[in-house]
């Protein structure tokens, strides 16, 4: 039977603390309301909400609290994206929100790019417009 590779995020939860993880989403969320492009696309009325269900989706990516499925259901990221208009810009813009607030926290720097590596990574999967699309 061949190894399956290793998944590098897998025990972050432990590895940094959950509250390490959530700091992150809520710097991230800092960067949010003065975005020009991101900003108008998240719920002024629910910013708080928005945070937690991001926090609690990536600390139990990363083997926390399962308190995501448990809120939420399956994830289904593809589905719940769709209201939203993700292009490349987009995908860039919020990659660049992101890569500031995991460098806003202290973190080690192989924890850093294993979830930079890892959001990027979904944040290209959540795209649904095609290149060149008006
Ligand atoms: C590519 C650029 C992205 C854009 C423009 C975007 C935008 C949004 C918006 C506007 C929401 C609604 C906020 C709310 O009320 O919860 C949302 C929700 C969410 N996003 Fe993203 N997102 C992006 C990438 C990502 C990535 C990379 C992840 C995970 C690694 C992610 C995970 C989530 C989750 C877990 C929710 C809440 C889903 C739910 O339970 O309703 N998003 N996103």
């Amino acid at each position: 039977m061949p190894t399956p590779p290793p998944d590098p995020v897998a025990h972050l939860a432990q590895q940094l603390g959950e509250a390490t993880l959530r700091d992150v989403v809520a710097a991230f969320y800092r960067r949010i309301p003065s975005d020009d492009l991101l900003g108008p696309m998240y719920p002024s009325h629910d910013l708080a909400g928005a945070e937690r269900r991001l926090a609690d989706f990536l600390v139990q990516r990363c083997g926390g609290s399962p308190r995501y499925s448990q809120t939420r259901g399956h994830p289904r990221l593809r589905m719940r994206h769709q209201p939203f208009r993700i292009d490349a810009h987009a995908r860039d813009r919020w990659m660049a929100l992101m890569t500031a607030a995991l460098h806003e926290v202290e973190l080690p720097d192989d924890a850093r790019s294993a979830l930079r590596a890892f959001l990027g990574d979904v944040a290209t999967f959540l795209m649904n417009v095609p290149p060149g699309a008006p």
